[in-house]
């Protein structure tokens, strides 16, 4: 049925969907109030310009085909009959490996973390009848806007079933789940995970962990890179997710949005295609057809991890739940640093002349002392801002 070319890799096409639906009586129903991190789905935001910063160390910019090289070569250790032309499954694969032959270099389908989750067990009922009244942050789209939102669980679930290919709901909530400790101790720790340097971060800037992810049919996110260029984990517990995953090094054949910043506090470039590749529109980004990328998809019980580097967008074929979380480690630090240091959060000569030869967590601590004050005070008033804006309270 799907047909792939000898690396392994599809090249891109697509088709075309037709629209539906209105959402106004939920939008009625709504309490209106916007939070900070719709942008993804923004496509009318205008961007912010860029600052010029020099570039003394190339080293620290991904190699993908040196990445690629190190992977054949490892896999001489492993009896293990490697596939190249997806994504693999995998169960029982020890760290190790893990870092050889996946992490910073090639996406991977672990099927035996999630099912250990108490979250696992999650359902609709439970939500609706626990956290019914308490509003979480949603995004509403309808045609070619997207719109943030919070609104009560409750609504949220009573409208789930009424998406069209396009009007669709997408809660993203970034802190439901850790703000509520009886729901984030459901979510286990893994090994893949568990070396994070994000957590050498100032906690004002330290991104969040266990993004709550509720989808309804038909919800997507744009083609983009995750912020900072971190390593991506997407753990379904309900649902089926669709994935396009695109090999590094094809940012001119995705039209990348130039010169956008995310807009963060800890501010970083923000890699954003315009391109919906479940529905391409091959006239106005004819160099698509040249980018390949690899298909997969994840049901529930399965977690995806998304190495630094590759492009990436998610359709939800049904109703799905999922936690998003991310992960910065020995072998991705390089990048994210980087991508701070690009964006003008702090400049280069301020760094100590060694500063290459010190150990990873070193780095990592040295760069974050060196932050400037404002960015943490901004930091911690952006996420109170946010929380608030979930509540339904403006702090302004
Ligand atoms: C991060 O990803 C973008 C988009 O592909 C790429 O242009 C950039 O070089 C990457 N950054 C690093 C430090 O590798
Ligand atoms: C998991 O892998 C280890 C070696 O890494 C092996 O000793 C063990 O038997 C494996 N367990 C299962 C259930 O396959
Ligand atoms: C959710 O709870 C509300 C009451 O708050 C109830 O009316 C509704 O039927 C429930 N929906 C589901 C899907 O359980």
């Amino acid at each position: 049925m799907k047909k792939s070319s000898k690396n392994g890799l599809k090249k891109a096409r697509g088709n075309n969907t037709k629209s539906v639906l209105i959402w106004a009586p939920l939008l009625v129903v709504i309490s209106i109030s916007l939070a900070v991190l719709w942008e993804d789905l923004n496509t009318t935001k205008t961007e912010k310009k860029l600052p010029i910063q020099t570039d003394k160390h190339p080293e620290y910019v991904l190699d993908f085909q040196a990445a690629l090289k190190e992977r054949e070569e490892q896999l001489k250790k492993y009896k293990h009959d490697l596939q190249t032309t997806g994504v693999e499954r995998r169960s029982n694969l020890s760290l190790q490996e893990f870092w050889d032959l996946y992490d910073a270099k090639w996406p991977v389908i672990i099927t035996d973390v999630v099912n250990t989750w108490p979250a696992s067990k999650w359902t609709t009922e439970f939500f609706n009848l626990t956290y019914g009244n308490e509003n979480v942050a949603t995004s509403i789209v309808e045609g070619t806007t997207s719109e943030g939102f919070s609104v009560p669980l409750h609504g949220f679930i009573k409208y789930i079933n009424y998406a069209t290919p396009t009007s669709w709901m997408y809660v993203m909530d970034e802190v439901f789940i850790v703000s509520r400790p009886e729901l984030h101790k459901q979510i286990l720790p893994s090994i893949y995970t568990e070396e994070d340097f994000f957590k050498l971060f100032p906690k004002e800037i330290r991104p969040w962990d266990c993004m709550l992810l509720w989808g309804s049919a038909y919800s997507q996110s744009p083609l983009h890179i995750d912020p900072y260029n971190w390593t991506g984990t997407n753990a379904v517990i309900k649902g089926t997710k669709k994935w396009k995953l695109f090999p590094p090094g094809q940012d001119h054949l995705l039209y990348v949005i130039p010169e956008a910043m995310c807009g963060f506090p800890l501010e970083c470039y923000k890699y954003n295609s315009p391109i919906n590749t479940f529905a391409p529109d091959q006239t106005q980004y004819p160099l698509y057809n040249l980018a390949t990328y690899i298909e997969v998809e994840q049901k529930a019980g399965e977690m995806l991890i998304i190495p630094t580097g590759w492009f990436h967008q998610v359709y939800n074929t049904e109703e799905t739940l999922a936690i998003s979380n991310q992960v910065m480690n020995r072998n991705n630090y390089r990048y994210v640093l980087k991508e701070i240091l690009k964006a003008g959060n702090l400049l280069h000569k301020h760094l100590p002349d060694n500063f290459h030869n010190l150990s990873p967590k070193h780095q990592v601590r040295i760069l974050m002392s060196l932050l400037p004050k404002r960015v943490l005070q901004e930091g911690e008033k952006r996420s109170q801002d946010y929380i608030n804006s979930i509540k339904g309270q403006h702090s302004t």
